[in-house]
């Protein structure tokens, strides 16, 4: 081979090399400032013959994983919390994670949380259960109590909603992190659960009808035509949007906040709204 065509050849590679590097850089840039900008709103709606008709056009708002420090400070809850209630909902639930490991909780920032949440507004009641972050700072059923919630450790309640026939809503803490005691009931009330690890789906007693839960992120990072390259220990059999399991609707929010990396792509903070049919 000549001189001159090592030469070429050697220079194709390193512009091949040079751009590879940009394109990582610009990559690397996206997902850790651009990924992650914005609150997405998710609408899905839920047709069901179950509910009590005097429950036809409910809404229920469903948000999870704030992991507050991370990406999410006073503003972003500020930002989410018009959000939710621009969209008048009946019912608001937390899915948990408000805290992350990795964030040492002042009371500052512990009041800028209270503050913020304090101010959800729903008709029927605001509703929270405990994610395994949630166990890495003190105060966590405090804070979300003192916000206005109703927090469900193992434990449910019933809803009327103008008639007779109410509904349930149970919710059990993270089973990572804590020991759930699962129930079952003998009223065959159209059930809402609310769990943080989607997994734990598979050891409900309830004959839940509404599974709601959080932790999976989406995966934080979803490569097209490919979706999450990455779930956490929890998540890892359900952790897309949406699973019908048996007659179970299961959905998964992808969270607000961030764990382990501060990154999103093409998976933007967001909540989810149901709207209920009764058909
Ligand atoms: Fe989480």
């Amino acid at each position: 081979m000549g001189e001159e065509k090592k030469k070429k050849r050697h220079s194709k590679l390193k512009k091949f090399l040079i751009m590879m590097v940009v394109v990582g850089i610009l990559f690397g840039c996206y997902i850790r400032f651009i990924g992650i900008l914005g609150i997405v709103v998710k609408e899905y709606a839920i047709h069901t013959d179950k509910l009590p008709s005097s429950f036809d056009g409910m809404k229920i708002v469903h948000f999870s994983d704030i992991h507050y420090g991370t990406i999410v400070d006073s503003k972003k809850l500020e930002e989410m919390v018009k959000m939710i209630n621009d969209l008048r909902p009946d019912i608001v639930v937390f899915t948990g994670d408000l805290y992350d490991e990795s964030i040492e909780l002042s009371d500052k920032y512990k009041e800028e949380i209270k503050d913020n949440l304090s101010k959800i507004e729903a008709l029927l009641g605001k509703y929270a259960v405990s994610g395994n972050h949630d166990y890495s700072n003190e105060g966590y059923s405090k804070l979300i109590k003192e916000s206005g919630f109703t927090y469900l450790d193992s434990e449910s309640e019933l809803l009327y909603y103008n008639g007779d026939t109410p509904i349930r809503i149970e919710g059990y803490p993270s089973y990572l992190k804590d020991k759930p005691d699962y129930k079952s009931y003998e009223e065959d009330y159209y059930t809402i659960s609310l769990i943080h690890e989607p997994d734990g789906i598979d050891k409900l007693k309830s004959n839940s009808d509404l599974v709601l839960a959080g932790h999976s992120h989406g995966g934080q990072v979803r490569l097209p035509f490919i979706g999450a390259i990455y779930t956490p220990v929890g998540s890892k059999k359900y952790y897309d949007e949406y699973y019908k399991v048996n007659d179970t609707d299961l959905y998964i929010s992808y969270g607000i906040g961030t764990s382990l990396l501060k990154i999103r792509y093409f998976n933007h903070p967001s909540f989810n709204l149901y709207r209920f049919f009764v058909d």
